[in-house]
């Protein structure tokens, strides 16, 4: 029976209580996704064809799921959660396939691997009703416990709360909570548990000791690092230490650099020779092209980076374009809806904010470039601002190809400066100006001959009389 027969029912309803938040535990980031998107789209790439989400009822799970899956993701709401069994029974009404993989929502690190080896367990002879997956750990705490029975075959799950000696404690075959199994089979054994445990819910795992009884379960064993469940914030950072570990490799055998440990996120796309340094962070849906250089430091967010930029160190950009072969910083701000284009370069402490830098252009050094268009080629000296807010509107500065914007000159928004234009070093610019034209605008400097020595004098007599407490 190929994997096409099968549905997936992921189990996200719980109310997620260790984890002390108002975000449904689900819902917590890890390396820049929901926690549940892992083991969804684990069970899509293992081949499974849709997947039924149990959940409490909260729009942002749906939508969330909606969003990055479409509508091979149905969502069930289990109200209110009463233990695992429960909603595995809520979930399987949706499911018409022979087969099914229940997964829970909070096991980030499993992978298309573990879930088919799962999944093809049920194919070994006398052994195609139920399999669960497993795992040895040094500290089981917290798991349930695989018993086996006098042959060695697993006869029950036992959870944690439920254990009933220090042996049982001992036992460190845990339950990983991912089990696959007969459609059928599943829905006959969860009709019949019930919440008589320490915790007074339904479990899942009593479906195993129920199965167990008129046929075999096959456990499979596989790497305890994989199969961590997150039940809170510590474990959350574990496994997001982990998973940031696992994407670093994948990029360094696709062809990057990646020196030390910069946090990537999983859905961060970047080319061969790329070089990542130490301390970056990239960050949800970015890009970077190939050859391109992000050096130490460095936070990158939801951005589009070409091929052969160079990101000094210290840079930081936020939902931005650069082009190729650009440079940026060092400390360079990218604030949301910069486009930085092909060659064009932006220095140190300067910010830019929805702002085009066209082809060539460059700002470098100390420069507020807000709500502008500048030209091609065109060079914004340092010290230039370009005020783009009167305290109640925000206007456009618009600079034309190949014009000079000399240093610590102001724009004052809406203005324009045309093509090949030239403004004086310390300009305030209020009205456009034209095309080629030079614009100048500062007070006219005097120079009063052998004046210097006078007002020195002038100044120490000021400093001796305040020290003498003569004046203040
Ligand atoms: C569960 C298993 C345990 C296993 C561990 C592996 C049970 C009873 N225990 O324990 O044997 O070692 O996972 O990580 O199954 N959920 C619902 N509705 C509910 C309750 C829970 O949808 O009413 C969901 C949760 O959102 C979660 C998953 O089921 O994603 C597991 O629930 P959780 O409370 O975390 O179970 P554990 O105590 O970790
Ligand atoms: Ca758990």
């Amino acid at each position: 029976m190929g994997m096409s027969s099968l549905t997936a029912v992921i189990l996200a309803a719980g109310l997620g209580k260790r984890m002390k938040s108002a975000l449904p535990k689900v819902m917590h980031p890890i390396a820049g996704r929901p926690l549940l998107h892992y083991a969804v789209r684990a069970a899509f790439d293992a081949g499974v064809e849709r997947a039924v989400v149990v959940s409490n009822g909260r729009t942002e799970i749906r939508d969330s799921l909606s969003h990055a899956f479409g509508d091979r993701v149905v969502t069930v709401v289990q109200d209110p959660p009463r233990g695992t069994g429960d909603a595995a029974r809520v979930g399987l009404e949706q499911v018409d396939s022979e087969r099914v993989l229940i997964l829970c929502g909070d096991t980030p690190l499993v992978r298309a691997e573990e879930l088919s080896e799962l999944v093809r367990a049920l194919d070994a002879p006398g052994a195609d009703e139920l399999s669960v997956m497993t795992c040895k750990l040094a500290e089981p705490a917290g798991y349930g416990r695989i018993l086996r029975d006098a042959f060695g075959l697993v006869s029950e799950i036992r959870e944690e709360r439920d254990l009933q000696s220090l042996e049982e404690h001992a036992i460190s075959e845990v339950n990983a909570g991912m089990y696959a199994g007969k459609t059928e089979v599943l829905r006959r054994a969860l009709a019949q548990i019930s919440p008589n445990n320490a915790q007074g819910e339904y479990y899942l795992t009593d479906v195993i000791a129920l199965v167990a009884r008129t046929s075999r379960v096959t456990a499979v064993l596989g790497p305890g690092e994989a199969l961590v469940g997150v039940n809170d914030r510590s474990q959350l950072a574990k496994a997001e230490a982990h998973l940031f570990e696992r994407i670093r490799v994948r990029h360094a055998r696709n062809g990057v650099t990646v020196r030390g440990a910069p946090f990537i996120d999983e859905e961060v796309e970047i080319g061969e020779d790329a070089r990542i340094e130490d301390g970056v962070i990239l960050r949800g849906q970015t890009r970077l092209g190939a050859r391109t250089i992000v050096d130490v430091g460095c936070v990158v967010t939801n951005s589009l980076i070409g091929a052969d930029a160079l990101l000094k160190p210290y840079t930081v950009v936020t939902s931005s374009c650069v082009g190729d072969r650009a440079e940026l910083g060092p400390f360079a701000h990218l604030r949301p809806e910069s486009e930085v284009e092909a060659d064009a370069h932006i220095g140190n402490f300067v910010e830019t904010k929805k702002t085009r830098v066209r082809r060539g252009a460059k700002a470098n050094h100390l420069a507020y470039l807000g709500d502008a268009d500048i030209g091609e080629r065109a060079n914004v000296g340092a010290g230039t601002i370009f005020c783009n807010y009167d305290g109640f509107n925000k206007h456009k500065t618009v600079i034309g190809a190949d014009a000079f914007i000399g240093s610590d000159s102001q724009l004052v928004a809406p203005v324009v400066v045309g093509r090949g234009a030239y403004v004086a070093t310390g300009t305030t610019v209020t009205s456009d100006v034209p095309e080629d034209a030079l614009a100048i605008g500062r007070i006219k400097q005097i120079n009063k001959e052998g004046y210097a020595p006078k007002l020195k004098a002038r100044f120490a007599a000021l400093k001796a009389a305040v020290a003498r407490g003569e004046k203040r």
